[in-house]
């Protein structure tokens, strides 16, 4: 595949197969995630692969806590839109896009919180990848750089055939992840990356998002 390509053809994976991922090739792509480029060359990233039991734990205790009425809240608040702004509209025509391809109505409840549930267990994947971030470290600074692995990441993992979902849904019960991942407190969890095999019979992952066009988002200055 070649570079444009996969850049093209990345795209939030949903539904996973339940097939291991070996652990040396989420060593390669870890290889290819830090060869991103970070500021002064910091490479503020480190990473907590998780998978098996502790996973399972994880998704589980999540769900629990989700049920048990826990509002779901990040340490770090990475997405925001104002009500009203062009970026209230992209997140409601997203949310209105996935849950018309799940055939989930707009009043329906239950099916919506069965939805967040399921993002909330990881959909399933068979590893995550917990992000973090050394707590000695700016809090906004680092993130460039994250950003930067974060694509590696998903790209990389492109060449295995296997597909990823960059999620804050991952972080939102850090508790919990912090218990199974031993993540400890001198290191802010910022995101989760759910990696595995595709599985081409989930309804999921027929969504494809939308974009705005380059010409509604530059300006050029110079050209003729
Ligand atoms: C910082 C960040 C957080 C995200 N969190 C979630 C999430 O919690 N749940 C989810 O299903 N997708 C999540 N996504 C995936 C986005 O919804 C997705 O990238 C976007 O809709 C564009 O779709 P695409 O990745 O298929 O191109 C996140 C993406 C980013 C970059």
């Amino acid at each position: 595949m070649n570079m444009l390509d996969a850049i093209r053809n990345r795209k939030s994976v949903r539904g996973f197969k339940s097939d291991p991922v070996p652990k040396s090739v989420i060593k390669e792509i870890l290889e290819a995630a830090s060869r991103a480029p970070s500021a002064v060359n910091n490479q503020p990233w480190e990473f907590f692969v998780v998978t098996g039991e502790p996973f399972s734990k994880i998704r589980k205790e999540c769900a629990e806590q989700f049920r048990a009425g826990e509002i779901p809240h990040s340490e770090y608040n990475l997405i925001s839109w104002m009500k009203g702004s062009v970026y209230w509209e992209r997140q409601a025509e997203l949310a209105k896009h996935i849950f018309q391809v799940m055939g989930i109505p707009r009043e329906d409840k239950e099916k919506r919180a069965q939805w967040m549930e399921q993002g909330l267990r990881f959909f399933d994947a068979p590893a995550v990848i917990f992000i973090c971030v050394d707590k000695q470290l700016s809090e906004s600074g680092p993130l460039l750089d994250l950003g930067a692995a974060m694509q590696n990441i998903c790209l990389a993992a492109l060449h295995f055939g296997l597909g990823t979902c960059i999620q804050d849904q991952g972080v939102m019960y850090p508790k919990v992840v912090r218990k199974y991942a031993g993540i400890p407190e001198s290191k802010r969890l910022v995101i989760a990356i759910s990696i595995g095999f595709p599985d081409s019979e989930s309804i999921a992952n027929r969504i494809t998002s939308t974009r705005e066009p380059v010409e509604n988002i530059t300006n050029w200055i110079g050209f003729d």
